[in-house]
């Protein structure tokens, strides 16, 4: 059964500001994707990486899509041999092998998605447009989502293929799409250090804790 690891790094980093794409920024002495590739190369049998259309030129590099589902739809294109797909963000350098192994471990028992998710601590309330408060939610139903997010390839396939431009460009994780097609997607839960580097603050706690699991 072939396992195959899709590492969206084709977006541009606008709100990291650095001068490569996020991905390409040096975390911890090396390029932020790089953290990531090794642990998904350890688990899948392949790997393919979205990554923005001028640094194609390696194998298994694919040019992404102006969206991250559009990226990733791109490299599971590049993939017709996959069953299982492992899709995660390469601004998550935290994933471990033993979480990318629990999500496609539930695959494997039949879900069309496992995804890995922390535990919400904060009390989360929904507000109006006027900041009035409308609703407090009830924490324990209450999971983060993160990457990795393991799927049926024909289930994640089905989803990215059939859902329109819009759709996808407003698509903030892949398990939405598959439970929108009537997928069935289950949590496995994660710790909340495996957090994604958006802005320069998440670098540097990234890299502090890269260190200290190195330091362990
Ligand atoms: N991504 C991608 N293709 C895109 C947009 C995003 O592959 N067109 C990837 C990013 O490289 C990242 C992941 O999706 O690993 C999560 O996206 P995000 O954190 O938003 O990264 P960027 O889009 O690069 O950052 P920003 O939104 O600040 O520009
Ligand atoms: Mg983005």
């Amino acid at each position: 059964m072939a396992v195959v690891g899709i590492l969206a790094a084709a977006g541009r980093g606008e709100r990291l500001g650095t001068d490569v794409p996020k991905a390409f920024a040096l975390c911890a002495g090396r390029p932020l994707l790089e953290w990531s590739l090794e642990v998904l190369e350890s688990a899948c049998d392949r790997v393919v990486v979205a990554v923005p259309p001028d640094r194609t030129g390696a194998p298994d590099r694919v040019a992404g899509g102006d969206s991250r589902s559009e990226s990733v739809r791109a490299a599971l294109r590049a993939a017709p041999e996959a069953r299982i797909a492992v899709v995660h963000d390469a601004a998550r350098p935290l994933v471990t092998r033993e979480l990318v192994e629990a999500c496609v471990a539930a695959v494997d028992e039949g879900w069309d998605g496992a995804v890995a998710a922390a535990r919400v601590s904060d009390t989360i309330k929904e507000a109006g447009a006027d900041e009035r408060v409308t609703r407090t939610l009830d924490r324990g139903m209450l999971w983060a989502v993160q990457t990795p997010q393991a799927f049926g390839a024909d289930a994640l396939r089905k989803a990215l293929e059939e859902a329109d431009d819009t759709t996808l460009a407003a698509a903030t994780d892949d398990a939405s799409l598959v439970e929108a097609a009537g997928g069935s997607v289950r949590v496995v839960e994660a710790l909340p250090d495996n957090i994604k580097v958006t802005s320069e603050l998440d670098l540097r706690v990234a890299e502090a804790l890269l260190r200290a699991r190195a330091a362990c």
